[in-house]
């Protein structure tokens, strides 16, 4: 009788340890898509919201606009927004998204 040793394959997640993740700009879409839309204007072809939140597109062409900085600010929302929580990488989609609509 032959013994057989399973050969048992790992790969679980393990793949990207330690690389640094360029941000997901339509992961970024989507959450503010789904979290800001019913304050912000946050895509070029949304006509309304109930909210008097500036518009991402705007926030984008600031002239002192800065992505790591929008980042930061999405962790530690301000006042009129409620606590979503976002994580950083999360946060740092979003910010990619915007400086998009910026440009
Ligand atoms: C409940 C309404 C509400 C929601 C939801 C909301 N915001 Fe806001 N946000 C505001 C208001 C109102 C302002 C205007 C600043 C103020 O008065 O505090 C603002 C301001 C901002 C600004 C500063 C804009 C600028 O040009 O200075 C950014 C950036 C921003 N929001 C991002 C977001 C993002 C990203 C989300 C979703 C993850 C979000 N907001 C969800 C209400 C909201």
């Amino acid at each position: 009788m032959k013994i057989y040793t399973p050969l048992v394959v790992l790969t679980i997640g393990a793949i990207d340890c330690g690389t640094i993740q360029a941000a997901d700009i339509a992961h970024g879409e989507t959450l503010a898509r789904r979290w800001c839309a019913t304050c912000h204007v946050v895509a070029p072809n949304q006509q309304t919201t109930t909210g008097e939140a500036p518009p991402f597109a705007a926030t984008g062409r600031k002239p002192d606009f800065d992505v790591n900085r929008l980042t930061f600010f999405l962790l530690d929302p301000h006042p009129k927004m409620p606590n979503m929580s976002l994580t950083r990488t999360e946060a740092a989609d979003i910010a990619a998204y915007i400086a998009t609509l910026g440009r």
